[in-house]
């Protein structure tokens, strides 16, 4: 018999949808699915000003499919150099939704990050005062750190100060991968959410390393033990409307994953809303699917819900999805879980 789940359609709080020929191949994989995405701003070079926002804004709109609805919810790349005039007129425009703070060197793109986060006060202050978010890849960069640690050293030694000295700043922990993570979240209910990715919810860092090393499923935040993973899957299926679907899909060409020196990135867009239907109904938590995909983060971003609706089915049998999507000379590998998914979206 043949299931169906119908569910407010969904968002996708954290994406990447790079620039160019991979914006044209990778936007139809979510406007497919979803209504509104907050897009990243990790181009090379990436998007600072307002006007570089509003090129890019352009840009993506002229890229999209014939009929697609979608709403691009665009954000600034925070430096030591940025203009708090500058952002709040972005933000006054109704032009971003958010700005994003990256660690130099934390990820993907990032070299133009904040080292030095006293250099940043005067904005943070200012988005605070005006009511604007602030996005946080939250890691520490210091070679010293063990990789697997720099998630929850950075809320010790960087958000917690951040959020202690500019307390009105409505921050979002981007996927969030530890259960440190998920429990300064629980622990701090005023102004704070994060997001979760699908890789995050399924995979822990065994999957990536024993038996070889499988590159498509390395990112950043890297996949950390069962633990964590069950931590995060808990938090998603809570009901708890702190945690929402951003699914950081951030598409590399495959020749950029399986190579000597692998890019960090999951291209999970095709099959996001399938794994995390599938995902979800692992758990016992199909009921909870709407909330973490479609309520919880316009919630906190203060934006309506949708009025459309996504119908996803259950089949029989597990469904076959593409493993590439075609872009130019360079495709691009979509995320397989490795594991059968009997759920599709239309
Ligand atoms: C992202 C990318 O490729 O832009 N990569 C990743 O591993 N998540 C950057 C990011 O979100 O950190
Ligand atoms: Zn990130
Ligand atoms: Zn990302």
């Amino acid at each position: 018999m043949t299931q169906t789940l119908t569910i407010t359609r969904p968002d996708d709080w954290h994406l990447h949808l790079r620039d160019g020929a991979m914006l044209a191949a990778v936007l139809p994989e979510t406007t497919r699915h979803f209504a509104r995405a907050i897009i990243m701003p990790n181009l090379v070079p990436p998007v600072v000003t307002k006007a570089d926002a509003e090129a890019y804004k352009a840009r993506i709109e002229a890229a999209m499919p014939e009929g697609a609805r979608f709403a691009p919810l665009m954000t600034l790349y925070l430096t030591e150099e940025t203009d708090p005039d500058d952002l709040a007129a972005a933000h006054a425009a109704g032009l971003i939704s958010a700005v994003k703070l990256y660690p130099a060197g934390a990820t993907t793109n990032s070299a133009s990050g904040v080292a030095d986060f006293s250099k940043v006060q005067a904005v943070l202050e200012r988005m605070a005062e005006i009511g604007c978010p602030l996005c946080v890849h939250g890691e520490v960069t210091d070679r010293d750190i063990d990789i697997f640690d720099r998630e929850a050293v950075f809320i010790d030694r960087v958000l917690d100060p951040i959020r202690k000295s500019v307390p009105d700043l409505r921050v979002i922990m981007e996927h969030i991968t530890t259960k440190d993570g998920a429990e300064y979240v629980k622990s701090n209910p005023e102004r704070l959410g994060a997001t979760i990715t699908v890789q995050h919810l399924m995979l822990d860092r065994n999957d990536m390393l024993v038996g070889g090393m499988r590159p498509h499923y390395y990112c950043l935040p890297i996949l950390k033990r069962r633990e964590h993973r069950e931590a995060l899957l808990a938090a998603a299926t809570s009901g708890d409307t702190r945690f929402f679907l951003g699914t950081d899909s951030a598409p590399h060409p495959t020749h950029a994953k399986e190579s000597e020196c692998c890019s960090a990135g999951c291209f999970t867009a095709p099959v996001a809303l399938a794994c995390l239907a599938q995902t979800f109904e692992d758990a016992g938590a199909l009921e909870a699917l709407e909330g973490f995909a479609s309520l919880h983060g316009p919630a906190f971003y203060g934006l309506p819900v949708n009025s459309e609706t996504l119908t996803l089915t259950r089949s029989e049998t597990p469904v076959t999805f593409p493993t590439s999507i075609a872009n130019g000379a360079d495709p691009v590998t979509v995320f397989a879980p490795g594991r059968p998914i009997y759920w599709s979206a239309p």
